[in-house]
């Protein structure tokens, strides 16, 4: 086995995972105000945004060659209603706007979820202590379209209700945007690692935890139900998350079905590399690139990464 190991251009000819910048969708925070960047301590290196600052950071991004943008809103204010996720005038809505204006070919996915929108930061409508799945559906799909409506070129939806896909599909061709694909956090377990993320966007639930809607991390099986469920609901895209503790969910997934697949390395994951990298116990750009490689070969087409950029940079 060692002959093909023996020097770069024989390493090269055989590689079986190849990684290019376009297969990165770089996460954003965005926040209210102008020219602001509030630097979130768990994730170092990223930060809640202003409009203007994340039009400047997605230029850059656009001129790396990363596939494209997924946003996340920090409302000025929430309420028991999310009604900050689906306002045509809402933080993300803005953002959009912004970014079609000044970087019209980076593609824009935006995250529909209500987490970051609601005072008791669970991603639906709770009554009497508990989330509500069918009337969520309404929430969901306005905010997909208000998404729409601004020009994202994606909906992301991440809340794990049942049914999301189908009511936000049929809410997307009502309103005229038959063409804007649904990417669907089809397999989102109750992922501890999640945990940087909450910081980042404000929305760790004030009573209790996600584990009624989002999935038990023991079980692959049941992933394969809500991703078949999801592509018979329409999704275009599919997504495991998070990514590397579950590299058999993507495997399985890839294996099963022929739609496309992306993985999510999520805030725990990068912060978790990231400050065995601060400490001097990890190599850094290998770090970045072994694990992107890793993901993207257990099947994944595209990754979801807050190393979007310095990937992007160790690849050209
Ligand atoms: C919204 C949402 C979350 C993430 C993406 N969309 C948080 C959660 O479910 O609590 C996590 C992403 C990350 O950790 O990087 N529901």
């Amino acid at each position: 086995m060692r002959r093909l190991r023996a020097s770069e251009a024989l390493r090269n000819l055989v590689r079986e995972t190849v990684l290019d910048p376009g297969d990165f969708i770089l996460p954003l925070f965005i926040c209210p105000g102008e020219g602001v960047r509030r630097e979130i301590s768990s994730m170092p290196g990223h930060a809640q945004l202003s409009v203007d600052r994340l039009v400047k950071e997605c230029a850059e991004a656009h001129e790396l060659g990363i596939g494209g943008v997924i946003l996340f809103g920090i409302p000025e204010t929430k309420d028991e209603l999310a009604s900050g996720a689906f306002a045509d005038d809402g933080i993300v809505q803005q953002a959009v706007r912004a970014l079609k204006r000044e970087v019209p070919k980076l593609l824009v996915m935006t995250d529909v979820c209500n987490c970051e929108y609601t005072s008791h930061g669970h991603c639906g409508l709770v009554v009497d202590g508990e989330v509500q799945n069918d009337p969520t559906l309404e929430w969901l799909a306005k905010a997909a379209v208000s998404h729409a409506r601004a020009g994202a070129d994606v909906v992301a939806p991440s809340d794990m209700m049942d049914g999301r896909v189908a009511a936000i599909r049929k809410a997307l061709d009502t309103a005229g945007f038959t063409n804007t694909p649904i990417v669907s956090y089809a397999a989102k377990y109750a992922s501890v690692f999640y945990g940087p993320f909450r910081e980042a966007a404000e929305s760790t639930p004030q009573f209790g935890d996600r584990r009624s809607y989002q999935m038990d991390p023991a079980n692959s099986r049941e992933a394969m139900r809500e991703i078949e469920l999801d592509i018979e609901e329409g999704a275009d895209v599919i997504m495991v998350k998070p990514a590397m503790p579950y590299l058999d969910v993507i495997r399985e997934a890839r294996q099963r079905f022929p739609t496309p697949l992306g993985a999510y390395q999520v805030s725990g994951e990068f912060s978790m590399l990231t400050a065995a990298i601060n400490n001097g116990w990890l190599d850094r750009d290998r770090t970045i690139l072994e694990s992107l490689t890793a993901i993207r070969r257990a099947g994944a087409d595209f990754v979801l990464t807050y190393f979007a950029k310095d990937a992007a940079r160790l690849l050209a």
